[in-house]
């Protein structure tokens, strides 16, 4: 017999635990210079799901990030991906899990300056040796509009060109996590509206597990849940954001950044 709708959510898994912060404090510099850039910060992304991560600016969005896919080194606490404790790994292995499992869109894009746009966005894959999957290369490379600008390296590429180049990096190949920092900075609306819609539904066709940066209501009405951080802590949540429940919420903060 076919189970109801009710037998199933009420059947449903938990879901999985994606990345894990745990009590982590990221600091840098010293003395007079010390800035504490995440502060205590605890929180669990699950698998599958399309999280976004706000805040003003220096309030530790980025820091949180690199934190968590072992980009940065942290002073304190404990950073998991899946089942694996992050803290503590040696940099060989540390650098397998980032290549193997997470994809990374950096805020400053981090392309390789002497590779064109294609090898560029099958770089990772080229190092990992895997093949890539070329229909889903394709529908990235045509959802990012990058097609006619393939053959060209960064430089000659406008700022809005290379970050798209830096988010099909990251999904080429279907990481586990995606962590994107401000993936649509540098896009106008339309061409933002359709990077977003097409991580929507990775998240939700194809169970892959994203985290974004974003400064914009607009982006974060994507997500299912929006992390607020103020002063390198987590200070509020919200699940099922829309744009103006968001914006709401930032004024409430009066974290909405002006100019
Ligand atoms: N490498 C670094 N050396 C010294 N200070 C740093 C470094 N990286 C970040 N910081 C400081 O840590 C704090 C948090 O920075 P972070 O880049 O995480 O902010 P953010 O929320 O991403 O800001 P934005 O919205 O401007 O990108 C800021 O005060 C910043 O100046
Ligand atoms: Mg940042």
């Amino acid at each position: 017999m076919a189970a109801t709708q009710a037998d199933t959510q009420t059947t449903a898994p938990a879901r999985q635990v994606a990345a894990r912060a745990v009590n982590v404090t990221t600091t840098f510099g010293r003395g007079e210079t010390r800035v504490v850039a995440l502060n205590d910060v605890s929180v669990e992304i699950e698998q599958g799901r399309f999280t976004a991560i706000m805040g003003p600016s220096g309030s530790g969005k980025s820091t949180l990030m690199h934190s968590m896919a072992g980009l940065d080194t942290i002073d304190s606490g404990e950073v998991w991906i899946g089942d694996v404790e992050l803290t503590g790994l040696k940099e060989k292995a540390l650098t397998q899990v980032r290549r193997d499992r997470l994809g990374f869109v950096f805020q400053s894009f981090n392309l390789i300056p002497t590779l064109t746009a294609l090898e560029n966005i099958l770089l990772p894959l080229a190092i990992a040796g895997r093949t890539p999957d070329q229909a889903w290369v394709d529908r990235i490379i045509d959802t990012t509009g990058l097609r006619p600008r393939l053959a060209h390296r960064p430089n000659e590429l406008s700022g809005g060109q290379q970050q798209r180049v830096a988010c099909a990096r990251a999904l080429a190949g279907r990481p586990e996590i995606i962590f994107a920092d401000e993936p649509t900075g540098n896009l106008d609306s339309k061409a933002s509206e359709e990077i977003l819609t097409f991580l929507g539904h990775a998240v939700r066709d194809d169970g892959q597990t994203i985290v974004m940066v974003t400064h914009e209501p607009s982006a974060a009405a994507h997500t299912d849940r929006v992390l607020f951080l103020a002063d390198g802590r987590i200070v509020d949540e919200m699940v099922d954001p829309t744009a103006e429940s968001v914006l709401d919420r930032l004024k409430a903060f009066d974290l909405v950044q002006v100019g």
